[in-house]
């Protein structure tokens, strides 16, 4: 696939459109970002995931950056690639991080992103920064109402609409404020005008993954909602959204906060590394939305607009409707028991249909 056919089949007035809204970004010389990161060197790499490492560089202006590298060329990790491009060349919001600009010289595919200073949100919940508790509460909060804006930028405002499909805590950035900077769109898809889903391959992670995507692949906005509310549960109780107990068993989060929540012990689910430092009425509300966003059932679950005034606390009868939810009453707790498990317990099955949704990858409209 040609990467640069993204860019060529536009009139001139599209032209001019799309320069107004890229006219931050740039291509860079592969020379260039070899210098940024000193070669690359192992010194700079700030961590790898599925597209590559990713390495911190600084520019000849003294400007840092985050340059991800592609591991392997192929056509599909070149598809990934555009995809990413395209998309982040689209978005501009304050809870998004932006591109600064690309490279694709040979077979060398690499994407350039301001350097977010404070890392991912995952490092500071269970990762390096997480023994210095430098995420205290009112942090905590700013960070999560802040996400759920990108994403309803995503979901409600970029044209079209995108879904995210792999919100998680290591797609969180955070600069040098703390404010949340959802990241990664390499894994989205756009949805047409019209289309209420997409019908495609299964991609994420783990843990974060709604039922009905892992097992059918079907992708729509509600599973970035899924996904939110695991990032919710994390946020509040510092906790990962699969616990190992033992060789055999794993928990998940919904599972181990849901019958919590029943039972209004909300002060056995907060992250100790708060100290009881936190304030009640926000992380009832946090944990209350993020178990509502987790549902297993996709219609019970709020979109993110409503999710953004949940968390603010601007929808104050919706949030009665939503504690009142057959899923909160002790005893008869369902509604997002499996959701994870089932992900989890049936990794083989999941690749397996994997490989079978991709062969009718499709819009479904
Ligand atoms: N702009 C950036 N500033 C600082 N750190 C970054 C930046 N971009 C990525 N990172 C960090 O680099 C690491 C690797 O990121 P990457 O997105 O490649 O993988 P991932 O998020 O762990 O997994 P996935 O491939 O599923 O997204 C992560 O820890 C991420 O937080
Ligand atoms: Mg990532």
């Amino acid at each position: 696939m040609d990467f640069r056919s993204f860019f060529c089949c536009t009139t001139r007035s599209d032209r001019k459109e799309k320069e107004k809204k890229q006219s931050t970004w740039r291509i860079f010389s592969l020379k260039e970002l070899h210098a940024a990161t000193n070669n690359f060197n192992y010194d700079n790499k700030l961590g790898e995931g599925g597209f590559g490492s990713v390495y911190w560089g600084q520019l000849w202006d003294g400007s840092q950056i985050a340059v991800k590298r592609l591991k392997v060329f192929s056509n599909k990790a070149e598809m990934e690639f555009a995809v990413e491009v395209e998309i982040l060349a689209r978005v501009r919001h304050k809870n998004l991080l932006s591109l600064r600009g690309y490279c694709a010289e040979g077979q060398e595919r690499l994407i350039v992103y301001d350097y977010m200073p404070n890392l991912s949100l995952l490092s500071h919940l269970h990762g390096q920064h997480s023994s210095e508790s430098l995420l205290d509460w009112s942090r905590r909060m700013t960070i999560a109402i802040g996400s759920a804006e990108g994403i309803v930028y995503l979901h409600n405002q970029a044209t079209p609409h995108i879904i995210h499909r792999d919100v998680k805590a290591s797609n969180v950035l955070l600069d040098s404020e703390f404010k949340a900077q959802v990241a990664d769109f390499g894994f989205a898809k756009l949805i047409p005008d019209g289309a209420t889903h997409v019908t495609t391959r299964v991609k994420g992670t783990l843990g974060y993954l709604a039922p009905e995507y892992a097992m059918l692949g079907k992708a729509s906005e509600s599973c970035d909602v899924y996904s939110f509310g695991i990032l919710l549960l994390e946020i509040a109780s510092g906790k990962k959204p699969i616990e190992k107990l033992n060789a055999t068993t794993r928990r998940s989060i919904t599972e181990w906060a849901l019958p919590l929540v029943c039972e209004g012990k909300f002060s056995e689910i907060v992250d100790p590394k708060l100290k009881g430092e936190y304030v009640e009425q926000e992380l009832k509300r946090v944990v209350v939305v993020g178990l509502i966003c987790a549902h297993n059932q996709p219609e019970k679950r709020p979109t993110m607009i409503e999710v953004v005034e949940l968390l603010k606390g601007e929808m104050k009868e919706k949030f009665v409707e939503i504690e009142n939810d057959e899923m909160f009453r002790c005893g008869e707790a369902r509604g997002c028991s499996d959701g994870a498990s089932v992900a989890d317990d049936s990794l083989d099955f999941v690749s397996e249909e994997k490989e079978g949704v991709q062969e009718i990858e499709k819009v479904v409209a």
